[in-house]
């Protein structure tokens, strides 16, 4: 199977659990794009009573299939959020933002009782840090938190010609060898002018569901 098969086959695993809840979070990225396009299909979208987006292209796919995008604000906590990664732990612990829509994917992701990550075999990982873990600062503070960066041993990079749904930047931080997520996580975070980091070791998933071969693999 291509990766991007495997990436429809995981998609295809999650639908059960959106069945039977009124509102979903919905994060970003191509396996998203998978699961959004088989809900367009699937018997019980119309008890679907909405979706809270994790960023303008989710919430673009989700309206176009008829699926009404609501404000965090508005519905509360939610039952379920479900999402990619590009790299995951078996301890759950995630490394996202490769889509540039981390923020709003941590947010969501912390507000649902559910987090369930949807990944091809090709994201598990021991250690994570081989994928370079964005990090979302504000534009003005960008030299100040890449010499902070520097100084926690990464390697930032700017992503170019980039503007997050925020209206941040993401500095790409490559060569970082992440033993402590957990730790790493709130250093970060802890830097003035940083909006959040793709670490998602506080809050990891409940579910990991890995495209594996021909089938599904639960974590
Ligand atoms: C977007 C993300 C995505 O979940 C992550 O980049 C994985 O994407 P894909 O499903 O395309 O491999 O964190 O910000």
């Amino acid at each position: 199977m291509t990766q991007d098969e495997l990436k429809k086959q995981v998609a295809e695993a999650a639908l059960k659990y959106l069945k039977n809840v009124p509102i979903i979070g919905m994060g970003t990225g191509s396996t998203v794009t998978h699961l959004i396009n088989l809900l367009a299909d699937c018997d019980f979208k119309r008890d679907i009573e909405g979706a809270v987006s994790s960023s303008i292209k989710t919430t673009e796919h989700l309206q176009k299939i008829g699926i009404p995008v609501l404000d965090l604000n508005q519905t509360g906590d939610l039952e379920v959020y479900v999402d990619g990664a590009d790299e995951v732990t078996p301890h759950k612990k995630m490394l996202k933002g490769g889509g540039g829509a981390l923020t709003r994917e941590k947010i969501i992701g912390g507000a649902s009782k559910k987090f369930v990550c949807i990944v091809d075999e090709t994201k598990c990982v021991d250690v994570m840090g081989k994928f370079p873990l964005p990090v979302e600062v504000l534009p003005l503070a960008r030299s100040y938190v890449a010499r902070q960066l520097v100084k926690l041993g990464g390697q930032p990079i700017l992503r170019e010609n980039y503007i997050t749904d925020n209206h941040c930047e993401i500095l790409d931080v490559h060569n970082l060898s992440i033993i402590d997520p957990i730790a790493l996580e709130k250093t970060i975070n802890n830097i003035p002018g940083v909006v959040t980091n793709g670490l998602f070791a506080l809050r990891g998933a409940d579910v990991v569901l890995v495209g594996k071969g021909t089938e599904v693999i639960t974590l």
